[in-house]
């Protein structure tokens, strides 16, 4: 085949011999341009192996000179943000709380940072409009279990309700069937007590004979006009708003075995900073006292 290596007519190029069917290959070197950026390429890609990080190790992975990563920028830029909300940030820590109100500078910082902490750290249980749902209480409600002002809300985030946190919130609704201390009857007419303090519809005399089980056994947490008492987190029976339901059947669950929902403690988890925020923010949505 080599004997039939010959100078193509048209282009000057030689042939590299091959042919077909009376078609040639030519055999046309690289332009210049193209073989240069390639070497560029391989010269740029070995500088970067030595610099930057480039190769994965079995548990590890080769750093590179500058020591760069993402994660690092990214933990840089987190500090910037932190660092550029300095001033507030040290305001709201230091104001009473009920004083962050008339500085709408800290307070309008305090009602984005909580609006974004409570989408991360409390919608999952409160629901993302903190509407709530069975067992977990609306915030919006200018109905509460524990206190609605200000400083009762930052210790009920802080410090939680039934947490583990040794300053947390206690309170305990018994379980009076599982517990032998009412009767099964006793627990259904004290049910259809607790059901006419807030519509209509219940025999009278259940309702009187629930009413004597009532100030003996409940009225020493939610109160004797069964309006709740906020030491205890004890609700108010009489407002048509139901934490865990207002079918009777749901009552007399409730009332025979119990009830102790937990709130997490956020001390220790969330900072000072970012506790208050959530503060001002459930605050603010409506039912705050
Ligand atoms: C694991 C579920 C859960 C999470 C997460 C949670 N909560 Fe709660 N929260 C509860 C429960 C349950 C109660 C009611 C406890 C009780 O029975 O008294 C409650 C009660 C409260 C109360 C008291 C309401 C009242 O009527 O007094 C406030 C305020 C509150 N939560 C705010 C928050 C905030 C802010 C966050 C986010 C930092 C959060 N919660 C996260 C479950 C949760
Ligand atoms: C030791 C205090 C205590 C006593 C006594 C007590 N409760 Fe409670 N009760 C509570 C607390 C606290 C809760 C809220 C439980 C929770 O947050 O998980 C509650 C919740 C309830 C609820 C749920 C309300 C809702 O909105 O879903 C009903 C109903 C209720 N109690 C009825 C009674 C009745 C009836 C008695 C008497 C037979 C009684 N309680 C006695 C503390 C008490």
């Amino acid at each position: 085949m080599s004997d039939n290596i010959e100078k193509d007519e048209f282009s000057g190029t030689q042939t590299t011999g091959h042919e077909w069917d009376g078609i040639k290959e030519l055999d046309t070197p690289m332009p210049r341009w193209w073989l240069w950026t390639m070497y560029a390429t391989i010269i740029w890609s070995i500088g970067y192996w030595v610099v930057m990080p480039a190769w994965p190790l079995v548990t590890d992975y080769t750093k590179g000179m500058f020591g760069y990563s993402s994660r690092g920028v990214l933990e840089q830029e987190l500090a910037a943000a932190v660092d550029a909300h300095s001033v507030d940030r040290a305001a709201l820590v230091t104001m009473e709380l009920s004083n962050v109100k008339s500085d709408p500078q800290t307070y309008q910082f305090a009602l984005s940072g909580g609006k974004s902490a409570f989408a991360v750290n409390c919608s999952q249980c409160h629901g993302s409009g903190a509407q709530g749902a069975a067992g977990f209480p609306n915030l919006n409600d200018d109905d509460w279990l524990w206190g609605g002002s200000v400083d009762q809300i930052y210790e009920t985030i802080k410090y939680g309700i039934r947490s583990d946190h040794e300053d947390t919130r206690v309170g305990d609704m018994p379980a009076f069937l599982d517990d032998e201390l009412l009767e099964k009857d006793q627990i259904n007419d004290v049910a259809d007590y607790v059901l006419s303090l807030s519509q209509s519809g219940q025999s009278a005399e259940a309702v009187a004979r629930g009413k004597e089980v009532y100030m003996e056994n409940c009225a020493s947490c939610h109160g004797e006009n069964a309006k709740g008492l906020r030491e205890f987190g004890a609700p108010n029976l009489t407002d048509a708003i139901w934490f865990y339901g207002g079918d009777k059947a749901t009552i007399v669950r409730t009332i025979s075995k119990g009830r102790a929902n937990v709130m997490p403690a956020w001390e220790g988890r969330l900072d000072d900073v970012t506790i208050r925020q959530m503060t001002l923010f459930v605050h603010s949505l409506g039912g705050g006292e």
